[in-house]
């Protein structure tokens, strides 16, 4: 048997995760002549044993493709694993060494993971027990501490954009207060980025805790100068001063607590508080779907190629990483250490602030 890599993709899904599959198959079979074996589900499959080969046949078309053609599963850690037994209960189990022996069954030369902070801590675990990981970062929420970019967050950002400028002119139309509630968990790199490409007036972020009073003074303000709408964004995890975070459904050791919440919370404040027309938009999972940007096609397929490159060089234990520009292997500890969060009085903050839009504080 010739030598070969596995590779999956873990957590949330997001777009450019294909292309980041297929650069690593092409780049594996076209320059090393390895094998590629494609795990299905995340860990999920590992422990499963459910794999497929891949092969430049079943990985053309891939680079547009949204999802994940490997399929994920943000429920899959391995040190907690819900095990159904035969009565129909579920059981949480440490399942760790039977996928251990699965990687050493499939005799691979390493492992890809392609995940965020919860699939790169899986795997920095795995890597403690002897396995050759090799991590790619992607999450639509950019909070890796590794990376200035991870895969999918652009993608999000362009799907935030349009729907901004759509309900800008809506708006303006019935003169009313737009919120759009955005994901990125508890980062704000999704809100503040597309508040600032969008032309929000107002952006709360999960960094910097809002004034209430402050945010309705800005409506006050903007209508005092005969302007009759204003765009909001406001991300997942915001919270007003003294508050604390929309939560829809608690976590536990198999799942992260869902967050949600934020936006209809922000309606209410400013109903409570003023005359204005409130409506609320939630974007959800639409900033996860669909097909990738041109960049995160380019940044998934250099991630890919490298994350074999580095396979081949022996360099388990770091990450695919980009760094001003340029492509860099980061140890996994610095993806898993502490989120990346937006910086309150940082360059981007501070542009925001100079364009007039309203950060609740
Ligand atoms: O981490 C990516 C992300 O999309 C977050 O922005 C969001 O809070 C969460 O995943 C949603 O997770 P789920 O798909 O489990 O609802």
């Amino acid at each position: 048997m010739g030598k070969r890599i596995g590779i999956l993709t873990g957590g949330g899904d997001c777009p450019g995760l294909n292309a980041v599959i297929r650069a690593a198959t092409l780049t594996a079979r076209g320059s090393y002549g390895w094998d590629v074996v494609g795990i299905h589900n995340g860990f999920e499959g590992l422990y499963e044993e459910e794999y497929v080969d891949l092969t430049e046949a079943s990985v053309s078309q891939l680079l547009s493709r949204g999802g994940t053609v490997l399929g994920s599963s943000n429920r899959a850690n391995p040190f907690a694993y819900p095990l159904r037994l035969p009565d129909g209960r579920t059981e949480i189990h440490d399942v760790s060494a039977k996928c251990m022996k699965n990687l050493a069954k499939l005799g691979l030369e390493g492992l890809i993971v392609v995940g965020g902070d919860g699939t790169m801590s899986f795997g920095q675990k795995f890597l403690a027990q002897g396995a050759r990981i090799v991590g790619v970062p992607k999450t639509i929420d950019n909070d890796l501490e590794a990376t200035d970019y991870t895969v999918g967050f652009q993608t999000a950002v362009e799907v935030v954009v349009e729907a901004l400028e759509r309900l800008q002119t809506t708006a303006e139309s019935h003169e009313r207060i737009m919120i759009v509630e955005v994901m990125g968990r508890y980062a704000g790199w999704i809100a503040l980025t597309a508040g600032l490409a969008g032309g929000a007036h107002v952006v709360l972020l999960p960094e910097i805790d809002y004034d209430i009073d402050r945010v309705v003074e800005a409506f006050h303000r903007r209508h005092g100068r005969g302007v009759s709408y204003s765009i909001v964004v406001v991300a997942e995890g915001a919270k007003p001063k003294g508050g604390t975070l929309a939560v829809l459904a608690a976590g536990d050791a198999t799942k992260q607590e869902k967050l949600g919440g934020a936006g209809q919370r922000l309606a209410d404040q400013i109903i409570a508080r003023t005359e204005y027309e409130v409506r609320t938009t939630v974007l959800g999972h639409i900033q996860r779907g669909g097909s990738p940007c041109a960049f995160d096609r380019e940044l998934g397929t250099r991630f890919g190629a490298m994350a074999v490159d580095m396979v081949a060089l022996g360099q388990f234990g770091h990450v695919a990483a980009i760094e001003s520009g340029k492509l860099v292997a980061k140890p996994i500890e610095k993806a898993v250490k502490k989120l990346k969060l937006v910086d309150p009085n940082g360059e981007l903050a501070r542009t925001a602030r100079s364009v007039g839009i309203e950060l609740g504080a």
